[in-house]
């Protein structure tokens, strides 16, 4: 392989943010130019094109995971998804249901919503994790009481790419006649997500995770769901998210969804395949590496790696031109050891030997056989 046919730097790091999909900026711009008013003003042209292209994104994204159009509101991202969906169904219920439950490997954002919940006077359950990353079903089921309100467990993890049994926590929720969230910020789009079928009430989406533009979100609220609004202002979105949309970045996260509901199958075989043969050069080539979380139950674009007796911030610093992560960008920004490898029994010298390697739709095999010649070859000189 010669370096000049490969494109250096190698971007790994598919879970902290995406590139823009070509197919979705071409959508935007026409928003980000010419057609620049304001979706909400409703007495001329300029408004209801605005309007109808914020519209079209709606009916994109509810087509993505089987809602209706008016279930879908436009958010800045999914940490505010998140906070609304914790925050405004937990505030909704009190003071007659006061206990969420939640999951210590959630990200950083849900955490803190739940703690923020917890010095209003709230009761938070967070559950355990197995040494597969995944929540025991019969332990969520006995945890919830008359009091909860609300289960929040996210679909694919953000750190190690396990995906919880998310059509049996939303059975069980129905069951027990409590609301069922979902941080689908790194699923959809990538897997098939349907809310109806898997009993999910709120469901929290990112933009630039899944191709699409930062400063944009969405946030599922199934018809009905009693949550109220954390912004006051004009009522816009169903009164759940006021302030002025952008059209483009609504533009943005809608045809991201449309693309990727058009090439998910293409994108999964594609990263899945990347993935295996990845893993199995770095297997073969080391012998104390070991992969974290489920080895079935997960997304093959998101690989958590151990490598024994390492110091990951030192592989990562030695990988020049390979860009991967020791974790959440939220967590690493910190430096603070990972949590969530934490809550799967890790020691603190196995999550300082850590990293996560994400792969995504561009990636190409030339890049994950460099990545994997030049990771072998650091790990071999650390240990
Ligand atoms: C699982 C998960 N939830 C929420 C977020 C926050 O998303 P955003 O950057 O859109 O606020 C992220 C991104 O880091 C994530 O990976």
């Amino acid at each position: 392989m010669t370096k000049s046919t490969l494109k250096l730097p190698i971007y790994l790091d598919y879970q902290a943010t995406t590139p823009i999909d070509g197919r979705v900026l071409e959508a935007m711009m026409p928003y980000l130019t010419n057609d620049f008013g304001n979706p909400h003003s409703v007495e001329h042209s300029f408004g209801w094109k605005a309007e109808a292209a914020v519209e079209k994104a709606r009916k994109q994204v509810a087509g993505m995971i089987n809602a209706e159009q008016n279930e879908i509101i436009f958010t800045s991202g999914a940490t505010e998804s998140n906070n609304l969906a914790i925050k405004g169904v937990a505030f909704a219920h009190y003071p007659a249901r006061n206990h969420i439950i939640t999951v210590k490997t959630e990200h950083e954002c849900v955490l803190a919503s739940a703690r923020a919940l917890e010095k209003m006077g709230f009761d938070v359950t967070y559950m355990d994790v197995g040494p597969d990353g995944l929540i025991d079903t019969g332990e969520l089921e006995a945890a919830i009481t008359t009091k909860t309100s609300l289960v929040s467990v996210m679909t694919v993890n953000n750190e190690i790419g396990v995906i919880q049994n998310i059509k049996a926590i939303g059975a069980i929720c129905r069951k027990k006649n409590v609301l069922f969230h979902t941080d689908a910020a790194q699923a959809v789009g990538k897997i098939p997500l349907d809310v109806v079928a898997m009993n999910i009430d709120v469901m929290s989406i990112s933009g630039h995770k899944i191709y699409g533009p930062k400063g944009v979100g969405a946030l599922y609220v199934k018809k009905g769901t009693p949550i109220i609004p954390l912004f006051d202002g004009g009522g816009q979105e169903n009164g759940l998210r006021s302030g002025t949309l952008s059209p483009a970045l609504c533009t943005g996260v809608g045809a991201a969804c449309e693309v990727a509901s058009v090439d998910m199958d293409k994108d999964m075989k594609h990263i899945s395949n990347l993935s295996d043969r990845f893993l199995n050069n770095i297997k073969t080539a080391l012998n104390s590496v070991s992969l974290n979380g489920s080895a079935t139950e997960r997304y093959p674009g998101n690989i958590n790696l151990t490598f024994q007796g390492i110091k990951a911030d030192l592989l990562i610093a030695d990988l020049k031109d390979i860009a991967i992560s020791t974790g959440s960008a939220c967590s690493s920004a910190k430096h603070k050891p990972s949590y969530v490898l934490k809550a799967l029994g890790l020691s603190k010298p196995e999550i300082d030997a850590s990293v996560r390697i994400g792969i995504g739709r561009m990636t190409t095999q030339q890049e994950m056989d460099y990545a994997a010649e030049h990771i072998i070859r650091c790990v071999r000189n650390l240990s």
